[in-house]
């Protein structure tokens, strides 16, 4: 599928940290990525960015995306991963095997090319020897939604074997694999002719087309008292809902649930519905005590804007969304929406009029700032920049790759406090300025705050100052910078590139 650029990523935070959420063994999440084939930059660089992003990561929440990697890179830190919420792409690869070893559930939240929740093409390179020979994807036992497309991979062997009925819930979903390795050696003896390697420990796990008749779902043996709890996913160790191998809707500290525990119960005594002392919020699959920082909760989950007929707002120090009696107040406006990237244009500028606050992100891009006739999009008159002159807070992420070339600095964005980062542009970025000719400073000067996501600035020919900025304190974890390429520092300082005495925090 081809897209037209990067796009955000869907996940809601940066490269693959822990969240210290209050809970004792909260598996690391990590963000994934909507990119779809298009790349950034070359083979090492796409490297550098995976290993950042899902290093240490158990849980994607998002769509695992690897495309054109090479077959001198090391992968073992994949071996982490145990569940996928939305897709996985794996496209262009020329390594040989795929080291997703504990992967167990691929969730489907969203999809690749409309149906599919794993996509496996092309990956081998005509010129070389260098393929695609194994998926490994040995502990993959459930995919809740969506089907499988694996096609074009000259040298991959055994996918035919897999009985990815076994593995796909929805029957309605297809499983597609053709055109694959050719002359590939048998399964081993002891697999039953399923398998996804050669060795006698890559046999498929059966745990569905295999249970009793009575079982609903899955099961861990052939016996008719051997089915899965009904809220498992992928499979069990035995019948409750503490042994399966994940679940189907929610983790509360190890057991599966359907729903986490709700804020309120009813009291059989007073006939009432209380608050309930032990509450847990969704987050993702997980039950947690409380939001990541930069979420809000939304009734029973965490998430990262409220929606329509909402307001945010703070009690007890919980950021919450409440609806809205009658309008809802003026002053929030909505940036492009989490996964677009449609940016302050000529025809949407006044919709920006009066906002304190962007409920989604910002990308200053050349077909929003000089239009684009394809779309029938007007030109932004530089002038009207001025709007975002209120704003203090933007929710989502700041990406400017296009400048009026008369504005030499981000000036109308001098009341901006903070930027929170949830959601975040391609690989994970919440301040994305880059190639901008003209600007010789940032003039960002109120921005204390960049809660989550990385700082990428590269690129800006001109640009000064950014040696004076203390980077490290606008982030809550130590700042994952990327900045280079801009005016290189000791011209800067020749030319008066640097701060007057006077400012202790300033951005120039
Ligand atoms: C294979 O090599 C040919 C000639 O060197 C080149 O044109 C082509 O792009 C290469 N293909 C790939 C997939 O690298
Ligand atoms: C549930 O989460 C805990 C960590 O909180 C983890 O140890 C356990 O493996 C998870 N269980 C399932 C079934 O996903
Ligand atoms: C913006 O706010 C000003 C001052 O409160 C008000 O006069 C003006 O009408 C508002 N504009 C819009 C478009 O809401
Ligand atoms: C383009 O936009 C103008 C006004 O913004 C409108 O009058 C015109 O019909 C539009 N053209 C197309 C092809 O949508
Ligand atoms: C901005 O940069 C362009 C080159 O990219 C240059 O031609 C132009 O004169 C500059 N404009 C101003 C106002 O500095
Ligand atoms: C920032 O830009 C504005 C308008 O483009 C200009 O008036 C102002 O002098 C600039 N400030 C600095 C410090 O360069």
């Amino acid at each position: 599928e081809a897209r037209p650029g990067p796009k955000s990523g869907s996940g809601p935070m940066g490269a693959g940290l822990g969240l210290p959420l209050g809970d004792a063994a909260v598996p690391t999440v990590c963000a994934g990525t909507l990119n779809g084939l298009s790349v950034t930059g070359d083979a090492q660089h796409q490297y550098q960015t995976l290993h950042k992003m899902y290093n240490n990561c158990e849980v994607v929440l998002g769509n695992l995306e690897i495309v054109l990697i090479d077959h001198t890179q090391d992968l073992s830190f994949l071996q982490t991963i145990r569940e996928v919420t939305g897709y996985i792409l794996i496209a262009m690869n020329v390594f040989s095997a795929l080291p997703l070893r504990n992967l167990r559930v691929i969730r489907g939240t969203q999809f690749y090319e409309e149906q599919f929740a794993l996509f496996v093409l092309l990956n081998y390179n005509p010129n070389s020897t260098h393929a695609l020979q194994q998926l490994g994807l040995n502990q993959l036992t459930e995919i809740l939604a969506g089907g499988v497309y694996i096609e074009k991979n000259a040298q991959l062997c055994h996918v035919d074997t897999v009985q990815w009925e076994d593995i796909l819930r929805d029957p309605q979903h297809r499983s597609i694999v053709g055109d694959n390795g050719k002359a590939c050696p048998p399964c081993h003896e002891s697999c039953g002719g399923h398998c996804w390697g050669p060795g006698p420990g890559d046999c498929q796990k059966l745990t569905k087309t295999i249970c009793a008749p009575q079982c609903n779902g899955r099961c861990f043996g052939r016996a008719p008292n051997e089915c899965c709890h009904e809220e498992c996913a992928g499979g069990c160790t035995g019948p409750l809902q503490t042994h399966c191998f994940a679940c189907r809707h929610f983790n509360d500290s190890g057991s599966c649930v359907p729903l986490c525990p709700q804020p309120l119960i009813y009291n059989k005594l007073t006939f009432q519905l209380e608050p309930n002392p032990d509450t847990k919020y969704q987050y993702g699959g997980i039950c947690v005590r409380s939001c990541p920082h930069n979420f809000v909760v939304d009734q029973s989950s965490c998430v990262r804007a409220c929606p329509n007929d909402k307001m945010e707002v703070e009690k007890n120090g919980l950021k919450m969304c409440e609806p809205c009696s009658g309008l809802c107040p003026k002053g929030t406006g909505r940036g492009g929406g989490f996964g677009g990237a449609v940016g302050p244009n000529g025809v949407n500028i006044d919709t920006f009029i009066n906002c304190t606050k962007i409920l989604g992100n910002l990308d200053f891009l050349i077909t929003g700032l000089e239009g684009d006739p394809w779309r029938n999009i007007s030109a932004l008159d530089p002038e009207k920049l001025n709007v975002f002159r209120t704003v203090r807070e933007i929710t989502g992420y700041l990406n400017i790759q296009s400048w009026p070339k008369h504005m030499n600095n981000f000036s109308i964005f001098s009341n901006l406090v903070t930027i929170g980062g949830r959601s975040l542009y391609n690989r994970g970025f919440s301040l994305l300025i880059m190639k901008n000719e003209n600007v010789t400073s940032l003039g960002l000067r109120s921005l204390r705050e960049v809660s989550a996501g990385r700082v990428y600035i590269t690129e800006n020919r001109r640009l000064c100052y950014l040696h004076t900025v203390q980077w490290a304190a606008l982030s809550r974890r130590r700042a994952d910078l990327d900045i280079r390429n801009n005016k290189p520092r000791s011209k800067c300082r020749d030319r008066r590139g640097v701060c007057v005495p006077s400012c202790r925090f300033t951005q120039g």
